[in-house]
């Protein structure tokens, strides 16, 4: 025991000269599996690895296997490794919505790394919330923290064409609505782009959460992008078990990381990737819970003139194994760096070094996988921030809008930028879902469709529903896509023009909520205004008859937690954090 580091906070639970009774209670229960008194008093950093993977969380199970590598690396860089279970969070299998957990999966791992004798940790990140979960939960806890990514699937093909997650299943949607494919053939194509374990092979919310984990400095160089079955995979995971272990000597804990400079470089790769639209929810409430305030007006200022370099599918082409073969996220960085487009060449990232001497030598290996910043994919790709009566900050991802609405809205010549449009409203997915097709609502290629009811309190957690398609009647015509806006969320997979998480939603009496069908609602792109074109004192007069409506706004609970986080959410553009969990940081610290 000589060599024991009196800092570590593992200390107090097992080696308390003070009270050498509680040292045993703490002791004896970890010794009845097979560790000893030696190892758990020798003074080595006790190292969790939070882990995501499980039966019911498909898209992170590989975690199961990729641990046992990262125990090796921790127990060769002479740490002690305890794997803890964090609540699941399957974006596709969580009703109502994983995005309602992402802060239930947060509180409990809070508890479980303070509340234990843990020195460091690994974050066991992947699909969509558990990125954003775990490292808000490593700012409040402020231990030392490196996360490691599961890694994507393999491509998925589908008679010979690249079939992307999430992606192929909105398009081939349309194809069943036209009758052109059966039902069964549908489901075929759903599974043709689920080939391997892995998280979504799209540019989708996981993909890019786990890049922008590698943009802020918390993952080992490179590891964002290796598919999960590679090889490289698990040597990444090695490598970062033995990192995490020198990180705890280090004292290089999450806030010297993740600063205001790493989360500004972030943004900007999030528009070099074509990232998702949830990305700026969970930014916001990561920077949140390490007292950075960032907001959807920080997103526009650093992101909005990025060029989109990285032609993955929503947006793009390719999937996931091609990005890698490219080069990943530091061949992105190293082209950023090159044309001083990334704000923080200085930041720290958990290697102990700086952007800049990390990445500056990659190379982009596949040119029309990871375009160079002279030759982009788009200009622009980064989001617009809007406001307007209907609501305060709700995002726009440009990159997003196709050729075909480019030309229906965008390329009027008196004016580039706006394009107006009769609402159609509806009250929630289920109301869109049956009505959408009634041939009584009379839809018009003008017309927008718009969601409420969709956001934090409304559909607790906020849905993924406003990528609406249009009716049956006017895809037959040949009208792919409306614009939407909506106080609900967009499947980061899915290729729709649409304005997002609109802040307050209609549910917390914001401006959505006043709206009626047939109103006519402007949108002008330049001066990032969103409006109902209603008179005042109507627009007033229906404030005067909300109650109803929130009413229906709002429905039952469904479970303790669900009525809890209603009463303690934040709206999407404040991070839909937990009123005054922002108050608590670093608490491991204290
Ligand atoms: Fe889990 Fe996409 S559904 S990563
Ligand atoms: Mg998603």
């Amino acid at each position: 025991m000589s060599n024991k580091k009196p800092d570590l906070r593992s200390r107090k639970w097992f080696d308390n000269p003070d009270d050498l009774e509680m040292t045993a209670l703490y002791l004896e229960r970890y010794l009845n599996y097979g560790l000893t008194i030696d190892e758990l008093r020798s003074g080595k950093p006790i190292i969790a690895i939070a882990q995501t993977g499980s039966d019911l969380s498909p898209c992170n199970r590989h975690h199961l296997e990729l641990t046992k590598r990262v125990r090796d690396g921790i127990i060769a860089s002479g740490g002690v490794p305890l794997e803890v279970p964090v609540h699941p969070i399957q974006e596709t299998g969580k009703r109502p919505t994983a995005m309602l957990d992402r802060n239930l999966a947060y509180l409990s791992l809070v508890e479980t790394l303070f509340g234990y004798p843990l020195d460091g940790v690994v974050l066991n990140i992947g699909c969509d919330k558990t990125t954003p979960a775990l490292l808000m939960a490593a700012a409040t806890v402020g231990i030392p923290a490196i996360a490691f990514s599961v890694g994507p699937m393999l491509n998925g093909y589908y008679h010979g064409s690249r079939a992307g997650s999430g992606t192929v299943i909105w398009a081939a949607r349309q194809d069943l609505a036209a009758g052109k494919i059966t039902a069964d053939e549908f489901l075929d194509i759903a599974a043709s782009s689920a080939p391997s374990v892995g998280y979504c092979n799209t540019m989708g919310t996981a993909s890019t959460m786990n890049s922008l984990a590698e943009a802020l400095g918390m993952q080992l160089v490179g590891s964002a992008a290796i598919p999960a079955p590679y090889r490289e995979r698990g040597q990444m995971a090695f490598e970062t078990g033995r990192r995490i272990v020198d990180m705890v000597h280090e004292d290089l804990v999450p806030d010297r990381v993740m600063t205001r400079k790493s989360f500004e470089n972030a943004i900007v790769v999030c528009s070099a990737l074509g990232g998702s639209t949830n990305a700026p929810i969970h930014l916001n409430a990561i920077a949140a819970h390490l007292g950075l305030p960032l907001t959807n007006s920080d997103w526009e200022t650093f992101g909005y003139e990025i060029p989109l370099l990285v032609n993955l599918q929503p947006v793009g082409k390719y999937l996931g194994e091609d990005f890698h073969h490219a080069g990943g996220v530091p061949a992105v960085v190293a082209e950023l760096l090159r044309k001083d487009l990334l704000p923080h060449p200085d930041a720290l990232t958990v290697e102990g070094k700086t952007v800049a001497e990390l990445y500056a030598d990659f190379a982009i290996l596949t040119p029309d996988v990871i375009r160079t910043t002279d030759d982009p994919i788009l200009e622009r790709a980064g989001f617009l921030n809007l406001g307007g009566n209907l609501f305060d900050s709700a995002i726009m991802k440009t990159s997003a809008i196709d050729d075909e609405f480019r030309g229906r809205y965008l390329e009027n010549p008196e004016d580039p930028m706006a394009f107006e449009g009769p609402a159609a409203v509806f009250d929630g997915p289920e109301d869109f879902h049956k009505r959408i097709d009634d041939p009584a609502l009379g839809l018009t290629e003008a017309s927008i469709l718009v969601m409420r009811g969709a956001g934090p309190i409304g559909y607790p957690g906020g849905a993924e529903v406003v990528n609406m398609r249009p009716p049956s009647y006017l895809i037959k015509k040949g009208v792919h896509a409306l614009p939407c806006i909506g106080d609900g969320r967009q499947s980061g997979t899915s290729g729709s023009a649409s304005i997002l998480n609109a802040s307050p939603e209609a549910a917390a009496g914001g401006g959505l909520a006043l709206l009626r069908d047939g109103d006519v609602i402007r949108v002008d792109l330049k001066s990032r205004k969103v409006d109902a074109k209603v008179a005042q004192d109507e627009w007033d007069a229906r404030r005067t008859e909300l109650d109803a409506l929130l009413a229906t706004l709002t429905p039952e609970s469904q479970s303790p937690w669900q009525a809890l986080f209603r009463e303690k959410v934040r709206p999407f553009a404040e991070g839909m954090v937990l009123d005054n969990a922002t108050d608590y940081r670093s608490i491991a610290r204290k």
